[in-house]
């Protein structure tokens, strides 16, 4: 049997390492052509050596001759910037693994997708961003996106190609994060490096931080909405402070499926590794007779207005999901440079949604510019309140 060929954008993150760990575990299975970072070199360099890779590319054009140095003698080619990201996600592989985090990501997932990949689709805020233009481009090339998200591949897998029209609703799954029984006064004040010690998953600063603010779950309602067709008014989240049940999918007929496993991302990318087939992980195998029970509550509205942010900017459509990105990818930035407090992060996207109401974009580039413009006024925001 011949390998599937397979690249890596964000590889040296959190999502990247995992999917490293999967292919180290399986070299007769798969073979690595392109992996590509922002800045983290060493780690690029070692990974790419280690698993023979063909191609390694960075974001940022200056460190490309370190990593040119770091990769002398070893076979593997190098590139730097965009268009070198660009070029690792439209080679050789069948198979690529679209782990950048922000919107950064969206230029070189489009690149993967109208060269018709297999799209394993981890960076959510590149499909909120672009939602239909990405979705209509992978239409028109043959490309697949499967969701790494543990919540989307969930409900994909509990879907198994029923028709969306038999489903009623799609529940998204959230642990609640770090925040769930705090209080809003203790919230608003909550450090860094409270806001990352999430209580189940071992993930990247954004994402961890996302999940503080449940703005993480607003953005996979977006999401979902993408991946799967279905209008807000049916998707809902319920909150499952142990994350063993994924999301679930309502049948019309009144089945709810659920998928269940443990917090451990390699099950989802494994799942998008070997799809359509299934493929053998490591992973330590869920107890239930350990876990012992499974709990659900309402999510709070008060204390978590991202959630409500999020649903409003996908009823309101245009311009609003790539705002609301933009806006929430800059505060957060902020936070955690603890320029701005816990509290003020959907302040800033809630300002954002009110004063940026535009048509939606019609082309990547003009997604582009206003995701720059979004972030630009922000910032201009954010330097008022540390002044
Ligand atoms: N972590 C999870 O468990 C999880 C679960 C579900 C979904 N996701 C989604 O998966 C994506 C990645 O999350 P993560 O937690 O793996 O993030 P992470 O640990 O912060 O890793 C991000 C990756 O993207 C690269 N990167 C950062 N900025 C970039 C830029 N401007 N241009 C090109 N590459 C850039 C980083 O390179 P350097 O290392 O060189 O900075 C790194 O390889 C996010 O969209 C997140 O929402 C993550």
């Amino acid at each position: 049997m011949s390998r599937r060929k397979v690249s890596i954008l964000g590889a040296t993150g959190s999502i990247g390492q995992s999917t490293i760990d999967l292919l180290t575990a399986a070299p007769e299975r798969f073979e690595v052509i392109a992996l590509t970072a922002a800045s983290n070199v060493v780690q690029l360099a070692a990974d790419a050596k280690r698993l023979g890779a063909r191609f390694a590319a960075v974001a940022d054009e200056r460190l490309l001759p370190e990593l040119r140095e770091a990769l002398a003698g070893s076979g593997v080619e190098t590139g730097a910037g965009l268009e070198a990201l660009a070029e690792a996600a439209a080679g050789e592989a069948e198979w690529v693994m679209a782990a950048i985090v922000g919107c950064a990501g969206l230029e070189p997932v489009m690149a993967a997708i109208a060269a018709g990949k297999t799209v394993a689709l981890a960076n959510k805020e590149a499909l909120v961003t672009a939602g239909a233009l990405m979705t209509d481009a992978a239409r028109r090339s043959g490309a697949t996106i499967l969701p790494v998200d543990s919540e989307h591949n969930a409900i994909f897998q509990c879907l198994a190609g029923q028709d969306i029209e038999r489903v009623s609703r799609l529940i998204l799954t959230a642990s609640g994060g770090p925040f769930r029984t705090r209080s809003a006064e203790e919230m608003a004040r909550a450090s860094p490096a409270e806001a990352v010690a999430h209580p189940n998953w071992s993930m990247g600063a954004k994402i961890s931080v996302d999940s503080a603010t449940m703005m993480n779950k607003g953005l996979e309602l977006i999401e979902a909405h993408y991946l799967f067709g279905i209008p807000s008014e049916r998707i809902d989240v319920l909150v499952h402070p142990q994350s063993i049940v994924h999301s679930l999918v309502e049948y019309a007929d009144g089945s709810m499926l659920a998928q269940l496993g443990p917090s451990d991302m390699r099950v989802p990318i494994a799942h998008t590794l070997a799809w359509p087939e299934r493929m053998e992980t490591k992973v330590v195998r869920l107890d239930l007779v350990a876990a012992g029970r499974l709990d659900f509550e309402a999510p709070d509205p008060g204390r978590f207005p991202a959630l409500r942010l999020a649903r409003q900017a996908l009823e309101q459509g245009g311009a609003a999901p790539a705002v609301l990105n933009a806006a929430n990818e800059i505060a957060v930035a902020a936070f955690l440079e603890n320029t701005i407090h816990f509290g003020d992060i959907a302040r800033f996207v809630e300002q954002a949604l009110q004063t940026m109401n535009e048509p939606a974009p019609a082309t990547i580039a003009e997604v582009v510019n206003l995701d720059r413009r979004t972030r630009d006024r922000v910032r201009v925001q954010v330097a008022g309140i540390a002044a």
